[in-house]
Order: C-alpha cells, then structure tokens, then sequence
C-alpha cells in the first residue's frame, strides 16, 4: 500500500502549473465522443479518473490519439454512434464519470453496465437513477448504489426537475440525457453548482438557457465538435495555496488556474480565514476562466464557513480542516452533509485524522467545529481518499513532526505527480509503498 512521508518544511516557493481540471477533462472527452467530428483537448488531466472516461468512450468505439500526455484528439461518433461496450464499464473511484455517463447512456439503443471500485460503490446513484427514470429511462441501480445497469432503446422525454441535494454530477446528467429527450429538459437547483456542463454544450453548438437557479436546454439534435483548453485544477491548486501560507517563508505562484466562479469558494474561504495570496485574472478564454494565484506565508484565523460557499468549495474542505487547524480559534463548518458522500465520509475522515495529530474537532451530522493552534506528528489514514491524502501531506509543512500518510494511492486520481510537484516547490513528501495492510 502506497503512503506518504511528509516532513515539515521551511520554505515553499516558485512558479508551478498544477494538472488539469478533472471536471472539464471528463466533460470534454464525453461531449467530444458524441459530438461531430474531431475535438482536441489541451490541459487535458491524464489522472485514473478521467482516464476511466476515456477507456469508457473507446469501449465504445469512438477513437481517441493521445499526442501528449495532457493532448488528447477525439472523434466524434455523433449522438447515435455509440456502439455497444463488450463488457462493464468501469468507472474505478470517478463519481463524475459514473453519473454523468449514466445521462448518456439512457440515451442509447444498447444495454450497458457501469462499476466501480470499493469507494465508489458505496456511493450514493439514486440521486441520478430517480430522475433518469422520470425522463423514461431505465436503470437499476444495486440498492441504490453501482453497478448500475442501463437499458437501451428508451424513449426519453423533458422533465422540469427540482433537484433536492445540490450536486453539478446530477445536473450534468439530466442535460445529458436531455441531449436525447423530446422536448425542453430542466433542472432547478437549490444551491449554485459547478456550471462546466452548461459552459461546455454552449462550446459545442447547444443552446443552453439559464436563468437564476434554473438551466434549461431543448436537444438541436447534434453537437459540434471544438477545441477545449482545460484550465488548471482549482481543487488541486488549493492544496499547494494551503503548503505555502502554511511555510515560514516563500512566495509561490500557480499559473493557469482555473477561476470559474461556480468554483472559487475555496478562494472566499481562505480569504476569510486570513490567507494572504492575490489573485490576477489572465486571459478570458471562450469558455473557462483563469488566472495566476500568488501566496505567501499566512497568519490563519478560524472562522465560521458561510453555508453559501459549501457547494461552491465542495472538493477543497479537507484542505480547509487542515487550515483550521493551524487557524487561532475555532472554525465552524456546517451546511456540507453531502461531504459524507465523496470518495470518503470526509467530515468523519477529516476529524479522524486530525483528532490522531492533536487537533480537537467536534464532529456534527453536517460538519464540524475545529479549535485551531497546532497539528502534531504522527499517523493518518486517508482512507483511500485523494483529496484527505493531499490535505495532510501539504498540513505537514508546519507540524510539529513528520506526518505518516497512509494509502495514497488514489491520489493519482486527480494529481498525477503530486510528489514530484510538492518536491519541487520544497515540500518534503516521500512516497513508499509499504506493501499489503
Ligand atoms: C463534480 C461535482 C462535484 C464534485 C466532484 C466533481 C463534477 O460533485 O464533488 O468532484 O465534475 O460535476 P457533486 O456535484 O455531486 O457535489
């Protein structure tokens, strides 16, 4: 079992790019799939997770050229010209490629089935099988989680659906199955959500009304197939903006990240708790904002987390326990239940760990409270869980003690070369594989 070695560090400094961003690569490669004719990807995030979506759509017969690690070209097959997979669909720990797949394949003439790995198969699919089957479709899921099984040749019609929890992978994949519907297709949700599936129809020639909480497309029948330029993850960023506030010294600069709005909550929240970075806004490219985040070592307070900001930070919060830990006073995070159905139970995870290097968190069913100072030496387990795992390793920079990480490896989901980026801005991270728990 991989872990990681985290020893603190002095400095964190210098001029970095972090990968590209999960959610837009896996949009780009499902949308260039179905659309027509060739659409290249740049930036795009060679991590397990999107790779995952990519074996998905050449199981399906559409031809992809990988010309560098991060440049993938896809043609297209059209909306129709999926062919049938010979086996399951395997999603490994991607919630994203799960259920956003799952819109598409509703849309099919052809029976198809998706798995996943240990985590992903305790997570929760009703949330997008109910709807799906509002809209005509049929899928069973086991229980309410994955496998879930999809059959073909569906007529699928609009519904106007009220999204109960807020999540952009079930947004995502009403549109989706709404590229295949008769009629208008809307959802209304509750909270602002990650909007790069709106964005990125839009990009590819379907129409996409929005108007306040509600987004609205009726099927033009094709997409057209475009150039995508992923930005930078913000939620991979967030991770290196965490090591270097929490550095005695340094100045570190992350080129290229991406700045959507439906996405910068982490930035408020930082802000809140007294980071000290700027943001500068690059170029606009046609679809996704970006920008240059510069930060330098930070005196953190606690701070209670507007519920507001929870869906628009929703991957970044095992960095902001972490922040809260170092904070002076308490921090109150509440409003985030949905973070018990990530890739970990990452309230539960979170206050583990923190509770194994010295930190007082008291847990609540929808958050938790967190008495800052101090993060001690010792060992935690991230439970399988990328973002936990890059969260402790970048609280290392200013424990009292080397932290020990166990079982990393997931963290190849979203930031391939973590290591070897944390390395290079002073990080002490060593990985290891310890062998079988
Ligand atoms: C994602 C949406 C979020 C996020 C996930 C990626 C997406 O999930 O946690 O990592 O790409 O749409 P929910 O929308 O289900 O909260």
């Amino acid at each position: 079992m991989k872990q990681f070695t985290v020893r603190p560090a002095p400095e964190v400094s210098g001029r970095i790019r972090v990968p590209g961003d999960k959610s837009v690569s896996h949009r780009a490669i499902m949308l260039g799939a179905i659309a027509e004719g060739r659409t290249e990807v740049e930036g795009f995030l060679a991590g397990e997770d999107c790779l995952a979506t990519l074996a998905a759509v050449q199981a399906m017969g559409v031809r992809v050229e990988r010309r560098a690690v991060s440049s993938v070209a896809i043609e297209g097959v059209g909306l129709r010209g999926l062919a049938e997979p010979a086996k399951a669909l395997d999603m490994g720990n991607s919630g994203t490629a799960m259920r956003l797949l799952a819109g598409i394949l509703c849309g099919q003439s052809f029976d198809s089935v998706l798995v996943g790995d240990d985590s992903l198969s305790r997570r929760p699919m009703e949330r997008v099988a109910a709807p799906l089957r509002e809209m005509g479709a049929r899928i069973a899921s086991s229980d309410g989680r994955p496998p879930l099984r999809i059959h073909g040749g569906s007529k699928l019609r609009g519904i106007s659906y009220q999204m109960p929890v807020a999540s952009a992978q079930v947004k995502s994949a009403i549109l989706l199955a709404g590229l295949y519907a008769e009629g208008e297709t809307s959802v209304v949700e509750p909270a602002v959500t990650r909007d790069h599936t709106e964005r990125m129809l839009e990009a590819f020639a379907q129409p996409v009304k929005r108007s306040g909480s509600r987004v609205a497309l009726i099927s033009v029948g094709r997409l057209a197939a475009c150039q995508v330029n992923v930005p930078g993850d913000l939620s991979s960023a967030a991770f290196m903006m965490l090591a270097a506030a929490l550095a005695a010294s340094g100045e570190l600069v992350i080129e290229n990240v991406g700045l959507n709005p439906t996405r910068t909550g982490v930035l408020e929240i930082f802000r809140l708790m007294g980071m000290d970075f700027d943001v500068a806004p690059a170029q606009f490219d046609a679809t996704e904002p970006v920008g240059t985040i510069t930060v330098r070592p930070s005196r953190l307070q606690g701070a209670s987390i507007p519920p507001r900001l929870v869906p628009l930070a929703i991957d970044e919060f095992p960095a902001v326990f972490i922040a809260a830990a170092f904070a002076e006073g308490v921090t109150v995070i509440s409003g985030a239940a949905e973070l018990r159905h990530k890739e970990s139970d990452r309230i539960k995870v979170m206050a583990e760990g923190l509770r194994a290097l010295g930190v007082t968190v008291d847990e609540a069913a929808d958050g938790a409270q967190i008495s800052g100072g101090r993060l001690g030496a010792g060992t935690v387990d991230s439970r399988g869980d990328h973002r936990v795992a890059m969260a402790f390793a970048a609280g290392a920079v200013r424990a009292e003690g080397p932290v020990r990480v166990l079982d990393t490896a997931n963290v190849a989901t979203s930031f391939p070369a973590f290591e070897a980026l944390a390395r290079s801005v002073g990080m002490n991270v060593d990985e290891a594989d310890a062998g079988v728990r």
